[in-house]
């Protein structure tokens, strides 16, 4: 064996027994050797590292020496849930949204107050002071549940231990991000691919000492749970708590209209290079505290706040080939095979031509120099093709009419718009081998069945080693032959076997989000959940002249409308999606949906809605009415309570209807006085 050979294997030795350490040490809590000894090894393996620079290739220290973080953290539920931002991309996105926001409010405002933040790509954590004592800190989890990290955030100066005032809020909840400056990751860039993952690592160190050596930094950018609420505005937020000690985002302020965006979008971006600190947009906030509470969340993000991320970054290169993909719905995408190309810090070989027009329309073809970009999490897309390059005997590119299980695809004609779809669609449903891998994928996803340790990868890998070819499969799993793989061990069995064991009892709500009903996404999920209540209810969707019965009976609810009711018609007109989804029904305990508040001025009622209102949006009145414990139907039966009249055009032809079916009817003016008595 050469020299150079010997020391690889050396290298690579050390490399194991680290890592072995580091799970005895982390993850089993049983270390096997000293500190010292460890040190020592570490030591070692670095020093060969630095003295032969053809080791660096091997890439085997990022994330090994010291750092790995532990999942020993006691689980806590947040308080408030931490949610996600939607994203936006460009002026016309960041219209919309401020539209979106005039529309629900019913105002007319297009220089509303929007608070403008850098949006800081690091970790979020949140504090929780009671009586002004940092009693709790918690990592964001999955949203609903954190991890315990409190000693570890301790460890970071710059966070008060203590609130600076007399009398502090009974209880605070700041939420922050945290991250390491670009400056101090250059000590650390050996052992982490990014600030980002340093800073998590750190974070998630099982030894607070080990977060205390790594410079961590923050910025406070928003609350939980605050009693009494004392908060006016995000401004008046920011400004008393940094009169408090908490570090602040000095580059925030208040921007008015579109114009303003695009000119703060362009300022900050210039100088994005220059902080210390890695940024991937700016975050704008509806300043009014009060308004942000009208408006409310949707399922994952608040409809007050959006983060306008920063252009894509773009980079040259060559369409090896194209090939199609197929979605979780059938749909049918094709994607570029390129040569493989670094885009913002990441390898990309894949870019989407999103679909069949899009290809037409730029006369894509196979062999083509394209320019990619890629923004934040997104799949990269192609932008443009630099046609002067292009090879002579090049061939425009036939899209195939066939899905990749053989099956004839089609466009759909859109009920809306009367258009044939840009999308072709496979409609086989779990009869398409392909749609059904999809479909397991999100199953298991965050969202549905949440089960950690059964990612899209390992879905991939187990799909192709026949281990589950259908939902019902991931709870009769032989786990002796998982163990036989590679990568899986005692630990992360038992790990997995857990979480699909958890994932059993699961509410209906998101058992029908789950199961991937086109055009059936988490609050459409809830509506029909809570129209059926249980799952015997549901089941009644099988039988087909029930079915029938219980669709019409469904243009009753408000926000389902033909599309849905069309699709869930479809879903279960399919035989082998129905015996897949019963198969799965009976693996599961599926809870039935409670609504979380039927207490109010409209407990157990049904409320319509006809005519738009002076001061509030329809969307605004459907949230009031359910939150005081009311239920909001979309047409006029004898199920009805209350039809409520809005003063602005609102439809006769349901008044009389209401009138006949002896509906009481409220007028705006009524309404008013019944939320605010
Ligand atoms: S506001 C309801 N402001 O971005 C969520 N988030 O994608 C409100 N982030 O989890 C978030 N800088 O970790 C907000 N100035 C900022 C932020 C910021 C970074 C992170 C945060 C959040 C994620 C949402």
């Amino acid at each position: 064996m050469s020299l150079k050979n010997e020391i690889i294997k050396s290298y690579k030795q050390k490399a194991k027994e680290i890592k072995k350490h580091n799970k005895h040490y982390f993850i089993d809590d049983h270390p096997k050797i000293t500190d010292a000894k460890f040190d020592e090894l570490k030591k070692e393996f670095l020093k060969l590292e630095s003295e032969h620079g053809f080791l660096k290739e091997l890439n085997l220290s990022k994330n090994l020496v010291g750092f790995s973080p532990t999942n020993k953290f006691k689980k806590i539920k947040h308080i408030k849930p931490m949610l996600s931002l939607a994203n936006a991309f460009n002026s016309e996105d960041m219209k919309s949204f401020i539209k979106k926001i005039n529309n629900y409010l019913n105002i007319n405002n297009s220089n509303l107050d929007l608070f403008a933040e850098p949006k800081i790509d690091g970790i979020s954590a949140t504090l929780i002071y009671e009586d002004g004592i940092l009693t709790r800190g918690l990592s964001r989890g999955d949203g609903l549940v954190g991890e315990d990290i409190l000693e570890n955030l301790k460890t970071i100066n710059s966070i008060p231990k203590n609130i600076q005032k007399k009398t502090p809020p009974k209880l605070l909840e700041i939420r922050c991000e945290i991250f390491i400056g670009k400056k101090d990751f250059l000590k650390l860039k050996d052992k982490f691919a990014n600030p980002r993952n340093a800073a998590g690592g750190s974070l998630r160190q099982k030894n607070p000492l080990e977060t205390s050596k790594i410079p961590l930094k923050y910025f406070a950018y928003g609350f939980g749970a605050v009693e009494p609420m004392i908060f006016k505005t995000q401004a008046d937020f920011l400004n008393k708590i940094s009169k408090w000690k908490f570090n602040i985002n000095p580059l925030s302020k208040i921007i008015r209209n579109l114009k303003e965006v695009e000119i703060e979008h362009n300022k900050i971006n210039q100088i994005r290079s220059s902080l210390d600190y890695d940024i991937d947009g700016i975050v704008y906030k509806v300043n009014d505290l009060n308004l942000q509470k009208r408006l409310g969340n949707t399922s994952n993000s608040p409809r007050w706040a959006i983060a306008y991320k920063f252009s894509a970054e773009k980079a040259s290169t060559r369409i090896k080939d194209i090939v199609i993909q197929v979605g979780r719905t059938g749909a049918i995408t094709p994607v570029a095979k390129v040569e493989p190309v670094t885009v913002g810090g990441v390898v990309v070989s894949n870019a989407t031509l999103h679909n069949e027009d899009e290809i037409k329309r730029k006369d894509i073809r196979v062999g083509d120099s394209i320019i990619i970009q890629r923004a934040g999490d997104v799949i990269p897309q192609v932008v443009s093709v630099d046609k002067s390059k292009r090879n002579e005997n090049s061939k425009k590119y036939i899209f195939p009419k066939k899905c990749l299980c053989g099956a004839e695809t089609k466009k759909e004609l859109s009920k809306t718009t009367n258009k044939l779809d840009a999308v072709r669609r496979c409609i086989k449903g779990y009869d398409c081998k392909f749609i059904a891998k999809e479909k397991l994928k999100h199953i298991v996803s965050k969202e549905a069945f949440n089960i950690d340790g059964l990612g899209k990868k390992v879905i991939e890998q187990f799909w192709h080693l026949n281990f589950i070819k259908k939902p019902s499969d991931i709870f009769n799993l032989n786990y002796d032959k998982i163990k036989k793989l590679e990568g899986w061990g005692d630990l992360s069995i038992n790990n997995l076997k857990k979480a699909i064991e958890k994932s059993k009892v699961i509410s209906l709500d998101r058992f029908i989000f789950s199961i991937g009903i086109r055009h059936i996404g988490q609050e459409n999920a809830k509506i029909l959940a809570d129209f059926f209540n249980s799952i015997e209810e549901f089941k009644k969707l099988f039988d087909s002249k029930i079915k029938k019965k219980i669709l019409y009976n469904l243009v009753d609810l408000d926000g389902i409308g033909e599309t849905q009711i069309q699709s869930i018609d479809n879903f279960f007109s399919n035989a082998t999606n129905v015996n897949i989804i019963k198969d799965l029904i009976n693996k599961l305990n599926i809870k039935n949906y409670i609504i979380k508040n039927n207490k109010g001025k409209f407990s157990n009622k049904k409320l319509m809605f006809t005519g738009g209102f002076k001061n509030i949006s329809r969307s605004e009145a459907k949230a009031i009415a359910e939150n005081n414990g009311g239920k909001v139907l979309g047409s006029i039966s004898k199920k009805l309570d209350f039809l409520v009249v809005g003063e602005s055009k609102p439809t006769k032809k349901k008044i009389e209807q209401a009138k006949q079916l002896n509906i009481r009817i409220i007028l705006e003016k009524e309404w008013n006085e019944i939320l605010n008595s």
